[in-house]
């Protein structure tokens, strides 16, 4: 039988941009929000899930098979984020849970922080910056500092997807980059409006100045990024990661800097995160890392907010979820 309103329960599991919550309010549902600043833990976010019939959360929650074996009676899960590495889906779709999320509305906020910080890493700008702070700007030193540039240079994309495509427009717009990237599938938009060509991890690894990477985090991509790769990209290259820490290795890239073996490195993401504030990353010179900000901006924070909303909005009155990672779970139900 279908609920009433006045019988959901949505359970928000963060601080959240209000637009979003107010559409469920005013479509009567009965919200209740987590309002300490700081993630539930997981038995928190169980014994509260429990009571409730939706949730409304992002990349800090725990959504794994322990949870929604508790917590299998959820009619449906929207994740305010395009990431969903932090839920089992294949669990989630086994229980015909529907999981929805806020692709699109990110690309630009997104493509902006990566395009961002390769700028800053091919200039040093974070580091010099410091220098600053540290009261050693003296004298104008005509060798000291020196950046590289970026004009007719090659992105490499790992993962052509609405991000990726963002990124290669700014990069082609603004320094003329010759773009190649390695996806699964070809995007025959971007080949005919970039001229981007499709290579292999090997073709990108070695022909990019700039790798920029915008894939998901699946078993395939965990790791991608380590020595070995780095010690196949020219020592000249910037790489750049705004998707998610795990995709680069650590420890590697780090030792690929210090070496020599690849130029510089821009973050949004690291691994794990928080980055601790003794990281070796933080003094280098032509390193530049930001604490995952890539969606952070109040326009496409409030879209997010209205999406995530908006999907358990339309499940309940048409049983429909129009952002949706999962819609076979749909059939399940
Ligand atoms: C995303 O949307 O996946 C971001 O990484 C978090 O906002």
């Amino acid at each position: 039988m279908k609920k009433r309103p006045g019988d959901i329960k949505i359970l928000v599991t963060r601080i959240f941009p209000e637009t979003g919550i107010e559409l469920m309010r005013k479509e009567g549902f009965i919200v209740t929000v987590w309002e300490e600043d700081r993630p539930m833990t997981q038995a928190e976010l169980i014994e509260r899930s429990l009571d409730s019939d939706a949730l409304y959360c992002t990349v800090t929650e725990n959504i794994d098979s322990h949870f929604l074996g508790k917590c299998s009676h959820l009619d449906i899960i929207s994740q305010f984020a395009v990431g969903y590495d932090n839920i089992d889906i294949e669990e989630a779709t086994r229980l015909g849970i529907p999981v929805g999320f806020t692709p699109d509305v990110l690309s630009d906020a997104t493509a902006d922080v990566a395009f961002g910080l390769m700028i800053a890493a091919s200039r040093k700008m974070f580091y010099l910056h410091k220098t600053i702070l540290r009261g050693s700007w003296d004298y104008f030193r005509p060798k000291a500092g020196l950046g590289i540039e970026l004009k007719d240079k090659t992105l490499g994309i790992f993962g052509l997807g609405r991000i990726g495509m963002e990124m290669a427009k700014r990069c082609r717009g603004a320094y003329n980059m010759r773009i190649i990237y390695c996806n699964r599938h070809p995007n025959e938009t971007a080949e005919k409006l970039l001229g981007a060509r499709l290579v292999t991890m090997d073709g990108l690894l070695k022909s990019s100045d700039v790798i920029s990477v915008h894939c998901t985090l699946s078993d395939e991509t965990k790791g991608l990024f380590d020595r070995h790769a780095f010690k196949k990209m020219k020592s000249t290259a910037i790489f750049v990661n705004t998707s998610r820490g795990a995709v680069h290795n650590e420890h590697d890239l780090a030792e690929a800097l210090r070496k020599g073996i690849i130029w510089g490195a821009g973050l949004d993401v690291t691994n794990p995160e928080p980055m601790k504030p003794d990281n070796p990353l933080l003094d280098m010179d032509n390193v530049a890392v930001l604490p995952h900000i890539g969606s952070a901006t109040l326009e496409t924070r409030n879209k997010m907010s209205r999406m995530a909303a908006n999907n358990i909005i339309e499940y309940y009155k048409n049983g429909r979820v129009p952002n949706i990672i999962n819609p076979v779970a749909l059939d399940r139900r």
